[in-house]
C-alpha cells in the first residue's frame, strides 16, 4: 500500500486529506527544517512514503526547499503542494519537483482524483525500482578509510582504480569523496569539465545517461568524478545524495573505487552503506593506529562490516617503533596488504601518472598488483609489474 504522508495540514483540509487517502493516510505535523532527514525522523523509522503533501500556507519557503531536498533524496516519493498562491510558486515548485499544486479549497472529489494519480504515478516508480534493483547486478564498492591525512589514501585510490579499468575495459569508476581538499583529478593529470555536484543533479533527475556524460574520462579507461572545484561546495552534499550516487554507479560499473577525507565525516559514512570491500588504511606511526581502531571501534557499533575488513598498511618498512604486528594487535584484524615505501610514488602524483599506468619495477607496484588481485574476476591477473595477464598472455 502506498502511504499518503501531508504534512502541516491546516484544520480546514486535514479531515478532507484523511478521508481522500483511506487507510494509507499519514498524518506529519509541520516541518521545522528543509532536512528531508528531520521531516522523515517523526515516521520513527517507517518507510519513506510513496505521496508527501505539504500544505505551504503558513512557510511556503520552507516548504519549497524541503521539497527540493526531498526530491533529489528520494526521487520516487510524488510531492504535491498546498498553496493559494499558484501563480507566485508554480515555477519554483516545479524546480523543486513538486508534481501539482492543489488549492487548498479543493473538495474530497478533488483531493481524491489528485491523490489517485499521485498514488498511481508512485506505484509505478516503486514498481520501477524494485525491478531495477531485483534484476541489475550490483558492483563491487571499495572505499579506502583512514583516520588521518597523508598516509596516502589518493595513492592507493588512484592506483587500485587505473589497475582494475586496465585490466576490465569500462569496468571502473573513481569518486572523490574527500570534497573539499580532493586531488585525484590532479593525480591522474586530468582537467575536468564536470565534478560531483553535476553528477548529482543527474541521480536526483534518474537519468543515468546524462551521469555518464558527467564522468571524466582517464586515458587508462576509467572514469572520473572529481571533488568540487570550489571546496565550499561540499556543505550543500548531503549524505544521502553520497548513497544514493553510489547506488547508481555501482549498477553501472563493476568496480566503484573510493577516495574519502581522513576520518569518519557524513560522506564517508553514506558511502560505507554501500561499500562491499573497506580498505582500512594505516602508517606504522602510533597516532595513525590508534585513529583507526576507533574508527573500527564505530563500525563495529555500527555493526558495518564486521568481517569484511581488509587492513592496508603503507610505508610498511618504515621502522618508527610500530610494527605490523602492533597492527594486528591493535586493531584485531590481520593486515592483508602491506606497501613499502617506494621512492617513485611521490613525483608520480606530481606528475600525474599512477604508478600503475607506468608499470616500473617499483614496491607498491608489486604489492597493489596482489591487491587487486583479489578483486579481479576468474582469469585475468596482473604481474608483478601491474601487468594484465589474461590466459597467459600480456594485455599491457
Ligand atoms: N608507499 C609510499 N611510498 C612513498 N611515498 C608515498 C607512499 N604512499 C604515499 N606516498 C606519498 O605520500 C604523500 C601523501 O599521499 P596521498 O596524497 O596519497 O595521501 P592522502 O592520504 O590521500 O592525503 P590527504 O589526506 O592529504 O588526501 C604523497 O606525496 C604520496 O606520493
Ligand atoms: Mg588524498
Amino acid at each position: 500500500m502506498i502511504r499518503i504522508a501531508v504534512a502541516a495540514a491546516g484544520p480546514d483540509i486535514e479531515p478532507v486529506y484523511a478521508k481522500a487517502a483511506g487507510p494509507g493516510y499519514l498524518a506529519l505535523p509541520s516541518p521545522y527544517s528543509e532536512s528531508p532527514g528531520d521531516l522523515l525522523g517523526r515516521l520513527n523509522g517507517g518507510p519513506v512514503p510513496g505521496v508527501l503533501v505539504m500544505d505551504s500556507r503558513h512557510d511556503a519557503d520552507l516548504c519549497l526547499a524541503l521539497a527540493g531536498r526531498f526530491h533529489a533524496e528520494h526521487p520516487e516519493t510524488v510531492l504535491l503542494l498546498v498553496t493559494d498562491q499558484p501563480e507566485a510558486l508554480g515555477l519554483r515548485a516545479m524546480r523543486a519537483g513538486i508534481r501539482d499544486l492543489v488549492d487548498p479549497t479543493a473538495d474530497l472529489a478533488q483531493v481524491q482524483q489528485v491523490l489517485g494519480d499521485a498514488v498511481r504515478q508512485a506505484e509505478r516508480a516503486a514498481a520501477r525500482q524494485a525491478k531495477t534493483e531485483a534484476k541489475t547486478p550490483t558492483g563491487r564498492v571499495i572505499t579506502v578509510v583512514a583516520s588521518k591525512g597523508g598516509v596516502g589514501k589518493t595513492t592507493l585510490t588512484t592506483n587500485v582504480a587505473v589497475a582494475l579499468a586496465q585490466a576490465v575495459p569500462h569496468s571502473t569508476v573513481i569518486v572523490d569523496l574527500d570534497l573539499q581538499f580532493g586531488d585525484v583529478a590532479t593525480a591522474l593529470n586530468l582537467s575536468p569539465e564536470y565534478f560531483l555536484p553535476d553528477a548529482l543533479e543527474s541521480v536526483a533527475s534518474g537519468d543515468t545517461i546524462a551521469l555518464k556524460t558527467r564522468l571524466t574520462l582517464h586515458e587508462t579507461g576509467l572514469y572520473v568524478l572529481p571533488a568540487p572545484a570550489d571546496p565550499a561546495a561540499a556543505d550543500n552534499v548531503t549524505s544521502a545524495q553520497i548513497s544514493q550516487l553510489l547506488q547508481v554507479l555501482a549498477r553501472e560499473f563493476a568496480y566503484v573505487v573510493v577516495d574519502t577525507s581522513p576520518g569518519l565525516a557524513d560522506h564517508t559514512l553514506g558511502a560505507l552503506d554501500h561499500t562491499t570491500d573497506p580498505l582500512l588504511l594505516t602508517a606504522l606511526s602510533v597516532p595513525a593506529l590508534s585513529g583507526l581502531r576507533k574508527i573500527v571501534d564505530t563500525l563495529s557499533v555500527l555493526q558495518m562490516f564486521t568481517e569484511r575488513y581488509h587492513v592496508v598498511v603503507n610505508h610498511s618498512d618504515a621502522a618508527d617503533g610500530v610494527s605490523l604486528r602492533d597492527v594486528d594487535q591493535t586493531l584485531g584484524v590481520p593486515v592483508g596488504t602491506s606497501i613499502p615505501s617506494s621512492k617513485n610514488a611521490p613525483a608520480s602524483i606530481n606528475i600525474g601518472v599512477p604508478l600503475m599506468q607506468a608499470h616500473p619495477r617499483d614496491p607498491l607496484v608489486k604489492a597493489l598488483s596482489s591487491l587487486v588481485n583479489l578483486l579481479l574476476p576468474e582469469g585475468v591477473r596482473l604481474d608483478a609489474r601491474g601487468r594484465v595477464r589474461t590466459k597467459g598472455r600480456s594485455r599491457s
